[in-house]
């Protein structure tokens, strides 16, 4: 058994404050900071799923992954023991984080993962989106996906396949010129279409974009509008991508990485069979800017 879901995320970021602005009015999410120096928000009945720091780093800081109890994570770091990772417990973290067990290790590309168990749940206060959104799709499918660079594709799939235990949901041959693409994978860990992608390429940031699911498409038009109205710039216009099928638009975020904004994906079973895409969109998608 591997790992259950994406649990949450953090960011460490130049301008804490533009994050909150951001995150509030332009993506919905609802303030549960409470302090100054680590800015926290929900989007469910969690008590946070992001985090944001203060630094110059502007990219993921940690990746927080959910296993359904203590048995669970044993398993898990004897899955990365088997493949040479020695994943530590963390008394203090876990109480940071607010969860009741957690170990820690790094990815290949050097992104502090940590898996727990044990999430504070604050389920008697109603989440309440300050931009109106009536909600994201998480619970089995955790937080939502992230996209991450590479240098080392194989060893990061080595990693999250056999030391998380993500399964391969599908590639794409991303065209990049006549004679060159760029063969993206595409994990799951839950019916979620993909939890991780892995793009080889090695840039300097670490995350490509993150992804927020909304329960309602008119959500994402309106998120749309939110961003024309706010100055938010769009980096790719509404579309459908061809794997997951999910409605969605990109747009960047004050620390230059992106954010797709999305709502109708398709989920991924049992039965599920591994294809191959030439194309990472059916219609849309249209690339407005690189920064
Ligand atoms: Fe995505």
């Amino acid at each position: 058994m591997g790992v259950s879901a994406l649990g949450y995320l953090g960011f460490e970021v130049s301008d804490l404050a533009a994050w909150r602005r951001y995150a509030t009015n332009f993506l919905g999410l609802m303030d549960a900071s409470t302090g100054e120096d680590e800015l926290r928000f929900r989007i469910d009945a969690r008590s946070w799923r992001i985090a944001a720091t203060k630094g110059s780093r502007d990219d993921l800081a940690f990746i927080g992954f959910e296993v359904p109890n203590k048995a669970a994570l044993q398993a898990v770091v004897a899955r990365l023991k088997a493949i040479g990772i020695e994943a530590h417990a963390d008394e203090d973290l876990a109480k940071r984080r607010g969860v009741t067990g957690l170990v820690t290790c790094s990815d290949p590309s050097g992104t502090p993962v940590e898996i727990y168990f044990g999430a504070t749940e604050v389920f008697p206060n109603p989440l309440i989106s300050p931009a109106g959104v009536r909600g994201f799709v998480t619970g089995e499918q955790g937080l939502g996906h992230i996209v991450l660079y590479a240098a080392d594709a194989a060893a990061s799939l080595r990693f999250y396949q056999e030391g998380l235990g993500f399964r391969l949901s599908d590639n794409i041959d991303m065209p990049l010129g006549p004679d060159f693409s760029l063969e993206l994978t595409f994990l799951h860990c839950n019916a979620r279409h993909h939890t991780i992608a892995i793009v080889p390429a090695p840039l300097p940031k670490r995350l490509n974009h993150f992804m927020l699911q909304v329960e309602d498409q008119e959500d994402v038009g309106l998120a749309y509008d939110r961003a024309d109205k706010q100055g938010v710039k769009i980096a790719n216009t509404l579309g459908r991508h061809t794997n997951d099928h999910m409605f969605s638009f990109y747009a960047f975020t004050p620390s230059g990485f992106e954010v797709e904004f999305g709502w109708g994906a398709r989920t991924v079973g049992p039965d599920w069979t591994v294809v191959r895409h030439k194309s990472n969109s059916t219609w849309g998608h249209k690339r407005l800017s690189n920064s």
